[in-house]
């Protein structure tokens, strides 16, 4: 998979591909990332990449043509699944989401910053909004990186075991149930003696037993998702 991110503050977004996971997953080859700044594509002396908006009002613009020559340098190079916006008027992130977007070959994230996007890019290279939640961010970077994160842990072969990721909360619609390692027991305190009886069937049927009630008592709405 390859991921191309546009921003006009790329050091903001890069150090989270540089530790754990999303470092191991780029050493191995299994996901390329690429940051692009949009200052390089910016054909004004002051290298702006943002104006403001016609019809007055407060909060600065970014412009249509630096983010269209971004990108299509970038479609010109080869094709892309999906641009993905981040904004905060996009579709809220989940995990179905981020599970679909695991299969993508290529994609472009685009950072919004100051109020937001031009509207023609929105209408003419966009194909997919993308909010991380209800909340609004200084700009999309922090949102890119989560995204990123969330998908490129499922991309098969990222994970040395991949049925983690299959066990995650939110897979199925459903909470994870608790977890315990050793020891046993402390400060009195004891794991729940059916981990430690080596029945494993009885074991599976605790874990989901506890991942229903989790979910029931947390997020009950989850249990009505298709
Ligand atoms: N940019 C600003 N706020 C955001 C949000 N909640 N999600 C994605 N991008 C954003």
């Amino acid at each position: 998979m390859r991921i191309d991110i546009i921003s006009v503050l790329p050091e903001l977004i890069e150090s989270p591909f540089q530790a754990s996971i999303l470092k191991r997953a780029i050493t191995k080859g299994l996901v390329e990332v690429h940051f692009h700044n949009l200052r390089d594509y910016s054909t004004n002396k002051h290298k702006n990449v943002d104006d403001y908006q016609f019809g007055g009002g407060a909060g600065m613009v970014m412009s249509v043509e630096p983010i269209d020559k971004c990108i299509t340098a970038l479609k010109a190079e080869r094709e892309y699944d999906e641009i993905i916006y981040m904004t905060p008027d996009g579709e809220t992130l989940n995990q179905q989401m981020a599970n679909g977007m695991s299969m993508l070959k290529n994609i472009i994230i685009l950072c919004g910053h100051y109020k937001g996007v031009d509207q023609r890019v929105r209408d003419h290279f966009i194909t997919k909004e993308i909010s991380i939640g209800d909340y609004v961010l200084s700009g999309g970077e922090l949102g890119a990186a989560i995204l990123c994160d969330a998908i490129i842990r499922l991309v098969p072969g990222v994970l040395s075991n991949e049925t983690s990721a299959l066990t995650d909360s939110f897979q199925d619609n459903l909470l994870a149930p608790p977890i315990y390692t050793r020891p046993a027991e402390y400060k009195g305190w004891k794991v729940p003696d059916i981990l430690l009886s080596g029945n494993f069937a009885a074991i599976d049927k605790w874990r989901e037993d506890k991942a229903y009630e989790h979910t029931k008592n947390r997020r009950p709405d989850l249990l009505d998702r298709e």
